[in-house]
């Protein structure tokens, strides 16, 4: 489960992006986060992953409280989590099936270990056929295959995925999509920021709302005043059914007019959280291979 409890998150300069959140997730769900950019969506996978520590509150995943937790045993409470990211950040000098064995050879997987788990990854994603491809050999729904692949080899839990989607066309957004349900079908917490509208409203799922960092609206609380459509500017019934397990419609940002964050702040770079002000960031990438083939401190 991941829990917040009047968690509020407040950077260096002062920004409050997360304020007084309580919400719960239980294993198996899945779970969409939406809302404007700059509303918090991030900051708060950021809680989830302990990239970042809350300024007040608490945050608990599979039981690990976040705010008390060793920084010892933070890459051994990672291995519960798969993170999946808008521009994929794969390794661009390995192949596919080097880019998936990656994450096995982190906590010291046997050789065979992994020819078993990355040939079943190869197959789940299925990019089998491609496996000896780099990645600038494919396109950008076959590469977030493949980082959904490195996310999901560990067995992890939970599953966060930031913006999925975003770099990719109707038909690959699609097959993400179908992709991450098929993964929360068979068991694993799946956890989507999207800003599309159309995705979000073709799968009946739980669809958490964010504005100026608080939830406003949550499809599984009490708050069901106004319809989840409601929060899309640009909002239009479409008339379209609305289907369970397959995602069969466009891709629409429905807010072209802004800017992504980190355009919007120059200084901001996930990959080198590590220099950043708050010494308690523990950047998602801080874990190498170990030499001996075995991970240190587990
Ligand atoms: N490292 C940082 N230092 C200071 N402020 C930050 C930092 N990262 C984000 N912010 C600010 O915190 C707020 C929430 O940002 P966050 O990235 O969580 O938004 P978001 O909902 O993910 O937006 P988007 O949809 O554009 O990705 C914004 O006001 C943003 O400017
Ligand atoms: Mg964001």
């Amino acid at each position: 489960m991941i829990e917040f409890v009047n968690v509020s998150k407040t950077y260096e300069t002062g920004n409050r992006a997360v304020k007084d959140i309580n919400l719960r997730i239980h294993d198996g769900e899945f779970v969409f986060f939406t809302g404007r950019s700059g509303s918090g969506k991030s900051t708060l996978i950021k809680l989830i992953t302990r990239e970042l520590k809350p300024t007040e509150g608490d945050v608990i995943v599979s039981g690990w409280n976040l705010s008390s937790i060793r920084q010892r045993d933070i890459p051994r409470f990672r291995r519960n989590i798969g993170v999946v990211f808008q521009d994929f950040r794969l390794l661009n000098d390995r192949n596919v099936y080097e880019n998936i064995a990656f994450a096995q050879r982190v906590i010291g997987a046997s050789k065979r270990e992994i020819r078993e788990n990355v040939t079943e990854m190869l197959k789940l994603t299925g990019l089998s056929a491609k496996y000896k491809n780099m990645p600038y050999q494919l396109s950008g729904g076959e590469q977030q295959r493949v980082a959904i692949a490195r996310a999901l080899i560990n067995r992890p839990s939970v599953i966060l995925a930031d913006e999925p989607t975003g770099n990719l066309d109707e038909k690959n957004s699609i097959e993400i999509m179908n992709l991450l349900l098929d993964i929360n079908e068979m068991g694993t917490t799946v956890v989507v920021i999207t800003h599309s509208r159309e995705l979000v409203e073709s799968v009946d799922k739980r669809v958490i709302v964010m504005e100026k960092g608080s939830v406003i609206r949550d499809t599984n609380g009490e708050d069901m005043r106004r319809p989840i459509s409601a929060f899309f500017s640009d909002y239009r019934p479409t008339g379209r059914s609305r289907r369970e397990r397959s995602v069969r419609v466009q891709e629409e940002v429905y807010r072209p007019e802004e800017k992504a964050v980190s355009e919007l702040h120059p200084e901001y770079n996930a990959n080198d959280a590590a220099d950043l002000i708050d010494t308690d960031e523990v950047p998602w990438e801080a874990e190498e291979p170990a030499a001996n083939g075995r991970s240190a401190g587990v």
